[in-house]
């Protein structure tokens, strides 16, 4: 069925991340520069539940490209995974006259969306927002690049220290299911060893790696642990296993934490999500729908929503066997 769109909503849902303002920006842009209204859904399904919502127009949305976070907040609603919290959320699109929408976020708002418009038949988009990288039908999620300098940064600054004092420091980032952002960090700062979800490497080789790296004559080491890492230790108690392992090293733990995902968004954040927030809006004129715009090839493509959920984002495995051999 093709669809005419007078009012597309547009929200951010999920965890923030650099890039989803630029976003928000295209996509009231897009709608403005083709003759359809817009509207900002606050607090992602929360506010859309509650019909939190503001009209966006062009002017509305300046100054924001380079800010970090999300200007329509964001939320992880417990309501909108009932039946009645869906039928409320569609009450109040319907006497707002919204007709379609662009969802910001990851997995779980998309598979909101999904069920969302399998129920009441509104035609949705998404747009992959998370710093995590982790969602297939897409090279690059809004943010990973700008969360990959973040904390490239700060593990640089924490190496002065590890040399400084001969430390060993055990770097936690985010990446829960995967190892996207320690892998090339890991391989971008120059650590010694990087944990990921994806690959177990085992305790015992890594104490072995790190004796190796100290006997071959480093005096200080880095090793950049992804949240779900595989060897199911964190960051704390992989410090007491050197510690009662090794004592050849001082051992210190930071965990980075949620200043991964903030700050101004890289150039490449603030491209992909003016190309992403055009590419949403012409593919809902032009009648598609339950799809997630992504970048591959650098080329703007749609992936299905169902694809994008249930597809597994894999890792670069040659950055590992790379970074074994740079950290000889
Ligand atoms: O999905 C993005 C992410 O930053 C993960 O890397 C992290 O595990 C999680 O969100 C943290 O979520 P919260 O902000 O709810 O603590």
């Amino acid at each position: 069925m093709l669809y005419t769109i007078k009012k597309i909503g547009v929200f951010t849902s999920g965890g923030d991340s650099p890039g989803m303002n630029a976003a928000i920006r295209s996509v009231v842009r897009a709608c403005a520069f083709h003759d359809i209204k817009c509207v900002g859904i606050y607090r992602g399904y929360e506010g859309m539940i509650e019909g939190d919502f503001k009209p966006l127009d062009a002017r509305s949305v300046k100054g924001i490209i380079n800010k970090g976070g999300t200007v329509l907040k964001s939320a992880r609603s417990q309501e909108f995974r009932t039946e009645e919290g869906r039928k409320k959320a569609y009450d109040k699109l319907v006497e707002a006259g919204i007709d379609a929408f662009v969802v910001i976020g990851g997995d779980g708002s998309f598979t909101g969306a999904m069920i969302f418009s399998q129920e009441y038949g509104i035609p949705v988009m998404g747009i992959p927002g998370t710093i995590d990288n982790d969602i297939f039908g897409t090279t690059h999620t809004l943010g990973y690049d700008t969360a990959l300098n973040t904390v490239v940064e700060a593990i640089d600054k924490i190496r002065d220290t590890a040399s400084s004092h001969n430390r060993l420091f055990f770097i936690e980032v985010m990446g829960r299911d995967v190892g996207h952002i320690a892998l090339n960090v890991g391989v971008g700062a120059g650590a010694e060893e990087i944990l990921i979800p994806e690959e177990d490497l085992g305790l015992d080789r890594l104490v072995e790696s790190l004796r190796r790296s100290k006997q071959s004559g480093k005096s200080s080491s880095i090793v950049v642990v992804a949240e779900g890492d595989k060897t199911g230790k964190n960051v704390f108690e992989l410090k007491d296993y050197v510690d009662e392992n090794m004592s050849e090293y001082e051992v210190r733990v930071s965990v980075l934490g949620h200043m991964q995902r903030g700050g101004a968004p890289s150039c490449f954040d603030r491209v992909l999500a003016s190309r992403m927030g055009v590419k949403a809006v012409e593919s809902l004129i032009s009648g598609n729908t339950n799809c997630m715009v992504g970048l591959k090839n650098d080329i703007m493509t749609l992936t299905p929503l169902d694809l994008a959920v249930k597809g597994k984002s894999k890792i670069n495995l040659e950055l590992l066997r790379v970074s074994d051999i740079m950290s000889i």
